[in-house]
């Protein structure tokens, strides 16, 4: 038998855990032959949840489930980990702004950040969803010197999903006939979806769809408003899709990405050679292999979609100006 990996989930009892564990104990995150181990974190409030959670995980009798821990001590939830999926935070309250979901969750991103760095296998890697999620990102690794950087990413696979699904609606294609998208930017209002370099079966996808007027006014706001719309049409935030797109992003990093295409991944600026300011986790086109990603350099922006990356990138330095405090000098 393969060794175990050993995955760390915060938030397991939540909407997004719960979409997600199933699916990692069945074997679509690391593959049919590849055991694991799940660490799951909640606060203390939630355990009895997570107890109910882990009932059922072993009423399934997940042939890869080689093991369950279950703890509110991100030092435990973090031991050995070989992944660490940083879901939990605090949902935006009612009438809150953006600032102060901010100010609310960077905190259990300083407290989770230096528990990784303390307890985390050597290989460990981190993916951040709970929002804002490139921010808490850009905390954690800034909490975790003894972690390489590039180790740290946020989640926009769940807007790179939308997009190409979006992009497969309008050219009347399969979504497996639509490749090369982008996310730019912040898991936020401000990312920037394009298409300028995205391929429909295998052709220059703005010659194929041939309606500049669809991309700016209509798929570029619907991409970046598809939260909004699921919360207003189910009364809850995406949290199947949310999981579903955390299994793609940690897979793609995990096991490759396929020749030719690539993915969106949120990863430290200074990565990229886009004119992004250094010390924000932005995200990029990057292909990934043998557990390694790299990302796309050199593609060129239209004279258009400029200001749109600066302002998604404004918005990120505006956000770390708000917990620059919660940064290790
Ligand atoms: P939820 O509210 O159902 O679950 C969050 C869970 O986190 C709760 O069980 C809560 O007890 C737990 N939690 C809170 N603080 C914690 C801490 N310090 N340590 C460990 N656990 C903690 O929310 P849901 O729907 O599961 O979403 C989770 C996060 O993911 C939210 O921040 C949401 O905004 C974000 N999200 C991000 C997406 C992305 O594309 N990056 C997409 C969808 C959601």
């Amino acid at each position: 038998m393969k060794k175990p990996i050993r995955v760390a989930v915060t938030g397991a009892a939540g909407n997004i855990g719960y979409s997600l564990l199933f699916r990692i104990a069945a074997g679509d995150m690391f593959g049919p032959d590849q055991p694991v181990i799940l660490q799951m974190l909640e606060i203390t409030p939630a355990l009895s949840a997570l107890k109910g959670v882990a009932m059922e995980l072993e009423d399934c009798a997940f042939p890869l489930l080689y093991d369950m821990v279950l703890t509110d001590d991100p030092n435990v939830a973090f031991r050995d980990a070989n992944w660490a999926l940083l879901v939990g935070a605090k949902p935006r309250g009612k009438g809150q702004e953006r600032k102060d979901l901010i100010r609310d969750n960077g905190p259990i991103f300083v407290g989770q950040g230096r528990a990784l760095n303390e307890n985390a296998a050597a290989d460990i890697r981190v993916v951040v969803v709970g929002n804002p999620a490139n921010t808490n990102a850009l905390i954690a690794m800034s909490n975790a010197p003894d972690i390489p950087n590039e180790r740290f990413t946020a989640m926009t696979r769940l807007d790179h999903n939308r997009a190409i699904n979006q992009v497969a609606k309008k050219a009347g294609v399969h979504v497996t006939d639509v490749q090369r998208i982008i996310i730019w930017g912040n898991h936020s209002a401000t990312q920037v979806p394009d298409i300028t370099h995205a391929l429909v079966k295998g052709q220059p996808a703005p010659q194929v769809i041939n309606d500049d007027e669809w991309v700016r006014n209509e798929f570029i706001p619907t991409v970046q408003q598809r939260g909004r719309a699921i919360i207003e049409a189910r009364g809850h935030s995406s949290a199947a899709s949310a999981a579903n797109a955390l299994i793609d992003h940690v897979r793609s990093w995990a096991l490759g990405t396929p020749e030719g295409d690539w993915v969106s991944m949120a990863v430290p600026s200074h990565l990229g050679d886009y004119g992004i300011p250094e010390g924000v986790i932005f995200s990029y086109p990057v292909v990934c292999k043998d557990g390694n990603y790299e990302v796309v350099n050199g593609l060129e922006h239209p004279d258009w979609v400029k200001p749109l990356i600066e302002r998604t990138a404004q918005e990120l330095l505006e956000e770390r100006e708000a917990i620059k405090d919660l940064l290790n000098p």
